[in-house]
């Protein structure tokens, strides 16, 4: 096609998504980006242009996209029927690789998004502990539903511990039931689970919020806190899991949780989730191990795909590899400070934050240690920084770098290339 035609077909999708979907997108990413395919790091637009893709899908795509290997396992799955709602061995599979590979896992429940994982996960602790309310921190991202809206992403701050909602449509019941702490204070945390120890289920966290990396002990303390009064702790491990390490962030800051959530990576760009945890927590799952009134119900047309899980292992497979986990961290490393030493002789305020295989910056001469810190971020500054370096070739969220095991010295080398650029653009 030439490129004419292919800018013509873009405007055509963009113009015919805005009369069929509100807003004009499925909700996640600006209706002028309209992507075609993507191959290892790297994606390109129904216009034609090449970005550097440091968006990944939102995360799944850590081996880089249409992986010979993925794709090898899903057409072999595919050609043999894509769903079936009973047991299948690819399923099973997964499930025992991530046991295998999750400090905190002892068994596992599939669902088919992250958002479900969360809503499950929280019922599991309510069902355990046959109390009600959840903690959950301020600025922690725990999918869509009404409890997981609680204080995401706040336009005005509460007080602690009053939940603010982030969207309409939420009854106002749901904030009887919610908890909200500033991440990275152990203190407020330990003096909210004591008080409310007789009615919490459950402290659920991002054990690395957003691109926050927990201060030196957070972890520890919140581990030790909620063992200590009867709380079940979760981990939301949706983006952390198979990321930061195989065994995710468990492994990575060695702190085992009760329960986790996974989604992203486990269903290989596909539609899958799970939850894990202690089989005693697991069993409420399992009307034979715990009767009727402490059932946990919950069932899912597409819940353990096999398409997702053959994704899903082929994924793991690759990551296992000797040198895997390396690579993506050494590519991390290598832009993280690459981005702070252009920013910082650029005499531009910033602080890169995150961990190497996801982080961003910040535009502020605050340190980041919480929800309320991002906020001091110059958010008009970095919605040019990001709009500049789309225009020049990078694909990335509005605030997150997603490293791939697939991103090549040529991505690294044309990446900070375009921040030079865009950098002294800003500076003008
Ligand atoms: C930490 C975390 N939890 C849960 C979710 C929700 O997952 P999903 O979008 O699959 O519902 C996300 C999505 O980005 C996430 O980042």
């Amino acid at each position: 096609m030439d490129p004419v035609s292919e800018s013509e077909v873009e405007r055509g999708l963009v113009e015919k998504a805005k009369r069929v979907l509100p807003g004009g997108t499925f909700g996640n990413f600006p209706s002028e980006v309209v992507i075609r395919e993507g191959r290892g790091g790297r994606v390109w637009d129904e216009g034609g242009r090449e970005y550097v893709d440091f968006l990944l899908g939102s995360g799944p795509m850590l081996v880089g996209h249409a992986h010979p290997e993925v794709t090898a396992a899903v057409h072999e799955r595919i050609a043999r029927g894509t769903t079936f709602f009973a047991n299948n061995r690819w399923g099973i599979e997964l499930a025992e690789a991530i046991i295998e590979a999750v400090p905190c896992a002892e068994q596992v429940r599939f669902v088919s998004s992250g958002t479900e994982a969360d809503l499950y996960a929280m019922r599991a602790a309510r069902a355990f502990t046959r109390r009600d309310k959840i903690l959950k921190f301020e600025g922690g991202y725990h999918g869509m539903s009404d409890y997981s809206l609680m204080s995401l992403a706040p336009k005005r701050s509460g007080n602690f511990p009053a939940p603010v909602p982030d969207s309409a449509g939420i009854p106002k019941s749901v904030r009887d039931d919610m908890i909200i702490a500033p991440f990275n204070d152990a203190e407020v945390v330990e003096g909210l689970v004591k008080e409310h120890r007789d009615e919490l289920a459950g402290v659920i966290v991002e054990p690395f919020q957003r691109i926050i990396p927990p201060a030196p002990g957070f972890l520890e303390k919140l581990r030790k806190i909620t063992a200590e009064n009867g709380v079940p702790l979760i981990f939301d491990e949706v983006v952390t899991g198979f990321r930061l390490a195989y065994g995710g962030a468990q492994e990575y800051y060695g702190v085992v949780p009760d329960l986790c959530t996974l989604g992203k990576v486990i269903g290989g760009g596909f539609p899958l989730a799970a939850i894990a945890g202690r089989e005693e927590i697991m069993a409420h799952f399992d009307k034979n191990k715990v009767g009727d009134e402490n059932f946990l119900v919950q069932i899912g047309t597409l819940s353990g795909n096999p398409v997702a899980a053959a994704a899903g292992l082929a994924t793991m497979a690759i990551l296992k590899r000797p040198g895997a986990y390396e690579r993506i961290h050494a590519t991390g490393r290598e832009l993280m400070g690459a981005l702070g030493d252009l920013l910082k002789r650029a005499g531009i305020a910033a602080q890169v934050t995150g961990e190497p295989p996801l982080f961003d910056v910040v535009f502020t001469d605050q340190p980041i240690r919480d929800y309320r810190s991002t906020l001091s971020g110059d958010t008009e500054l970095m919605r040019r920084f990001n709009a500049l370096l789309r225009e020049r070739g990078i694909l990335k969220g509005e605030s997150k770098y997603y490293i791939s095991l697939a991103h090549t010295d040529q991505d690294i080398k044309d990446t900070i290339g375009i921040w030079k650029d865009v950098i002294a653009e800003l500076k003008q």
